[in-house]
């Protein structure tokens, strides 16, 4: 097995304030990312963490409340605290973890924190702000006026966690108002998928295979499928979901992000400006629905009861905190085109979905056909053209659709799979996703978050979309357990072509 962290350093001393450390976001991701970094030598005793929250709590109060983590290890399960690695990790944060109670929105609370950095004389800080998003643009501003964003005691900078808007309007109203208060490098605008392995993993494939860029352009790709399947239902999150729906949650952040991997241009470095220069110009290049086209190639489901895993599952209407009248969609199909001279004619199609079969994260590459003509007379029909299936989760992988000769005296055709499975050769397991990306803001790496520009070009590329859904229309029903809409498979269908099936 190969660790994933052989060649990094420990991190730079520094202080970690997350706003909303009694959150959901930090029980279940961020702690048990740094029990693990803690456990992989990737940040040491010169990390402090502070936390803050509005209850009444204290030091020790917030170190018991996280002594029964609800940790997602590799997304799926829990951290393991009896496992001697955790639990000795977690006894070496627990006394660097503090509780700043207070409002976000008070005054008082940047005064408390800025005479904390003036107690311990450690300049650097990262502020994570793991809150709902109305507080972003007002926390970034209070920490402005308290000179809490003035690095020359150290870096400041601050992580942000998505929905960054809700729509065009919104975030660049958001960048244009967080950006005369702090300097772009010194923000880092979370997408959690780019702190997946595999999600990192696509662009080192391909830029790292002679094989793999050869044929990666619109001579030999039919065309590209992005899935993102979920089994889990709205549950708790009706409020939140309700306000936002499939579409925003999902595509102009998580399977855009897929998306740029799969259709950038190789950058010149992996340089984080130059990695980010490529996929802005892929997000430029984004051709989506318009007002002509969009009720054609896009399409939108809402899931009704059903059983999911054996599991009777309520519709999505009748989720608490959302009304039953809801026009929120639970799933999202699009097709997409990407203006470029490599992917021209190439269409992309996207879906993603709650209450669906099975969980099933993947890149489809869909191959042309070979030329029928020198099977003629053999008997053979035209053999199924090739397709990469890129994994990302679950059992994230590599696999080529190939075909092969059956054996035996007459031409046959046979299809076969060559398989790669990252958990056979590498350990990822215990990984939440967010050590990379915590670990990157300590050391100032900008590599795998948004700039300004590549998510007001997402949302742009969108905004059609979200224009037409809102002022007309339902979504179609789909019962829960089901692969989604039949209106989506009419969408890929009408062009000849079908979905990949959804399951590992
Ligand atoms: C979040 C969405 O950003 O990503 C959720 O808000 C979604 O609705 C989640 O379930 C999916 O992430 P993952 O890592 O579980 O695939």
């Amino acid at each position: 097995m190969t660790s994933s962290t052989t060649h990094a350093h420990k991190a730079p001393k520094a202080t970690l304030v997350i706003f909303g450390i009694n959150g959901d976001l930090s029980h279940r991701l961020l702690m048990p990312s740094l029990i693990n970094m803690t456990a992989d030598g990737l940040i040491g005793d010169d990390l402090t963490i502070l936390g803050i929250g509005r209850a009444e709590d204290d030091d020790e109060s917030l170190r018991r409340g996280f002594e029964t983590f609800k940790g997602e290890a590799g997304g799926e399960g829990a951290l393991d605290m009896q496992a001697p690695r955790i639990r000795d990790a977690w006894q070496s944060l627990r006394s660097r973890l503090f509780y700043l109670r207070g409002n976000f929105g008070d005054a008082d609370l940047y005064q408390r924190l800025h005479a904390r950095f003036d107690q311990t004389g450690n300049g650097s800080a990262v502020f994570y702000l793991a809150t709902a998003p109305h507080f972003f643009g007002d926390i970034v501003e209070r920490l402005a006026t308290a000179e809490l964003l003035d690095e020359s005691s150290g870096f400041r900078r601050i992580a942000i966690e998505k929905p960054f808007g809700h729509d065009l309007t919104s975030a660049r109203e958001l960048n244009a108002r967080i950006l005369t208060l702090a300097h772009e490098n010194q923000l880092y605008r979370i997408d959690h998928f780019l702190g997946k392995e595999t999600v990192q993993n696509i662009m080192v494939a391909r830029f790292a295979n002679t094989m793999m860029e050869a044929v990666w352009n619109r001579n030999y790709i039919d065309h590209v499928q992005i899935t993102a399947a979920e089994t889990v239902g709205v549950g708790t999150r009706g409020a939140f979901y309700n306000a936002t729906g499939a579409l925003r949650d999902m595509v102009p952040n998580h399977l855009f992000q897929i998306l740029a991997m799969i259709a950038m241009e190789p950058p010149n470095s992996f340089d984080a400006e130059a990695i980010r220069n490529e996929k802005a110009k892929v997000f430029r290049a984004v051709r989506g629905p318009t007002d002509e086209t969009v009720a054609a190639d896009a399409v939108r489901g809402v899931y009704t009861a059903g059983k999911v895993g054996g599991k009777e599952v309520g519709g999505y209407r009748a989720t608490p905190d959302v009304a039953p009248d809801s026009r929120t969609e639970t799933y999202a199909a699009l097709k997409l085109a990407v203006d470029s001279w490599r992917w021209a004619g190439v269409p992309f199609y996207l879906r993603t979905g709650k209450a669906l079969a099975q969980r099933d994260t993947e890149v489809v590459v869909h191959f042309k056909p070979v030329p029928f003509a020198q099977f003629q007379g053999t008997g053979v029909i035209l053999p199924p053209a090739n397709k990469l299936v890129i994994q990302l989760q679950p059992n994230a992988g590599i696999a080529m659709d190939l075909v092969v000769k059956r054996p035996g005296p007459a031409i046959e055709t046979a299809p076969v799979r060559m398989d790669f499975c990252y958990g056979d050769t590498f350990d990822i397991a215990h990984a939440t996703g967010y050590e990379t990306l915590i670990y990157d803001m300590l050391i100032g790496d900008q590599t795998l978050f948004q700039r300004a520009d590549g998510v007001e070009a997402a949302w742009a590329a969108l905004q059609p979309v979200i224009d037409a859904w809102q002022a007309a229309g339902e979504p179609q029903p789909y019962a829960a357990g089901s692969d989604g809409p039949q209106a989506a498979d009419e969408l890929i269908e009408r062009d000849g072509r079908q979905w990949h099936r959804i399951g590992p």
